[in-house]
């Protein structure tokens, strides 16, 4: 007799590997449809594999600069192919590890591009390679690509465009890379290849670099890099690609030229909405204002507009984060189990790892002007900290927070400085648990830690 699944995920990346984990550990008899690589692009192409390459240059910056710590190596060095081979080793053993939580829970892993048919009298159909499964609810976790623009002149390039994925797998250094697109896959890769001596040019059409990050923040971690050698071009608008080199219009309307042995296209990515039946079910898009369908369409509990059919990460064109993607997952096998859950959005962490890291959480100053919200912000240079300044002998940093004006409850906490990446957590939690500034100040942190400074930041209020 056939099979029938309590549940049915599409996509084993962290929305849907997480999502089935969970259901798993709860008794739910699940198949997990993945036809790449479990861990999805977070794994396999995108967080892990850049973190694994951002540790890489940081170790060799670290061997570089140790005279300023006292500690004194010679003609510090490193081998591009062994960065990138203990990338690719980091990459297997963390898929490794997702299969084995897979077993764990029982979840039965299909590697097969699954079809959505339709619904049946015991549930939904899929079908993946020959075999026909059922299930009685769907997650849709189906994840995102690169979003590349027809530039006129990129598809005659050839191989000179990459993008997150190709980047990855290049087996030399590029000696000049230009990047599209200043936003968060641009400076990471931007931040990586110019540690290692790569000449940077970034071409970004807006007067930023990460769009969404604070203003001042933004400005600090540029101010940096520019130090560092990496070129930017600000408000400047791509408008082809001539073999290996970038044409843009700069600032006063003048045609520009840039080239790279390799340019990187790293502005935005797009939900994966085609291609796997979505259309049998009738699931329903969300629109952006040009009526362009941008994700699909979910409501706070992650559920779509047909009975039993969840969405999850990224193929919901919101907040295309990995750490978003799983909880939305656990939320959506929540309401499967009947348990009260919903997704909330105001205390997401979005973290760039460059060095150094940036962090924030909830709204940022500009945000709060924008909504007219009546706010106050404290702030204190990273050095405050002890621990930093023992850690950190020529760096530069800030902690930011953002409260409302009457009662000082934590709307947004931004960092630059490491490690902030490990410390916004606390402020994630401030926000989700509505606290205010006198409450932090009650709870004892650490010392001596860099998180601190959120707690000497909030003494600062007046
Ligand atoms: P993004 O949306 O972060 O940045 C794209 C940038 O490209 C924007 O600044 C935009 O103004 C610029 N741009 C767009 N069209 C352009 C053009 N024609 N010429 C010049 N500039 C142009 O997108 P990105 O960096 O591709 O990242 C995609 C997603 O992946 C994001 O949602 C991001 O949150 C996620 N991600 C998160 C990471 C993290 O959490 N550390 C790391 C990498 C990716």
């Amino acid at each position: 007799m056939e099979q029938i699944f309590d549940l049915a995920i599409i996509g084993g990346g962290p929305g849907g590997y997480v999502a089935a984990e969970r259901a798993g550990a709860e008794g739910l008899n699940v198949v997990l449809f993945e036809r790449k690589s479990l861990g999805g692009v977070c794994l396999n192409e995108g967080c892990i594999p850049t973190k694994t390459l951002l540790y890489s240059a940081k170790v060799y910056n670290y061997a570089k600069d140790g005279d300023h710590y006292g500690v004194y190596t010679e003609n510090p060095t490193f081998k591009y192919d062994e960065i990138v081979a203990r990338k690719n080793k980091v990459v297997k053993k963390l898929v490794a590890g997702v299969k084995a939580a897979m077993k764990a829970n029982k979840v039965t892993v299909v590697d097969q591009q699954a079809v959505i048919e339709g619904r049946g009298k015991d549930g939904i159909t899929i079908k993946a390679g020959e075999e026909s499964y059922t299930a009685k609810n769907l997650l849709i976790c189906a994840g995102s690509e690169a979003a590349v623009p027809p530039f006129p002149g990129l598809k005659e390039a050839g191989d000179v465009i990459v993008t997150n994925r190709e980047i990855l797998a290049l087996e030399e250094q590029p000696k000049e890379l230009v990047v599209i697109g200043g936003g968060v896959i641009g400076m990471e890769f931007a931040a990586f290849y110019s540690t290692l001596g790569t000449k940077v040019t970034v071409v970004e059409m807006l007067p930023k670099i990460l769009g969404p990050l604070d203003d001042e923040i933004s400005a600090m971690l540029q101010k940096q890099y520019e130090k560092k050698g990496i070129q930017f071009c600000l408000k400047c608008k791509v408008t082809g690609i001539e073999g290996n080199t970038v044409v843009y219009e700069d600032p006063e309307g003048n045609t520009q030229r840039v080239s790279g042995d390799k340019i990187l296209v790293s502005v935005g990515r797009r939900a994966n909405l085609q291609g796997y039946g979505l259309e049998n079910l009738g699931v329903e898009f969300a629109l952006n204002p040009a009526g362009r369908p941008y994700g699909i369409k979910v409501d706070e509990h992650m559920r779509t507009n047909i009975p039993g059919v969840y969405a999850a990460g990224d193929v919901t064109g919101f907040s295309m984060l990995a750490h978003t993607a799983s909880r939305e997952g656990e939320v959506a096998v929540n309401n499967i189990l009947g348990k009260k859950d919903h997704m909330r959005y105001n205390a997401i962490p979005g973290v760039v790892y460059t060095n150094p890291e940036v962090a924030g959480t909830g709204i940022t100053e500009e945000e709060a002007k924008k909504q007219g919200i009546d706010y106050k912000v404290v702030k204190l240079p990273m050095a405050y900290s002890g621990r930093f300044v023992a850690e950190n002998e020529r760096g530069e940093g800030i902690c930011k927070i953002i409260v409302g004006a009457k009662y000082h409850e934590v709307l947004g906490v931004h960092m630059m400085g490491n490690p902030c990446s490990e410390i916004i957590n606390a402020a994630c939690i401030a926000i989700e648990q509505e606290m205010t500034l006198e409450q932090l100040k009650e709870v004892v942190f650490p010392h001596p830690t860099v998180s601190e400074i959120i707690k000497e930041t909030a003494f600062t209020i007046r």
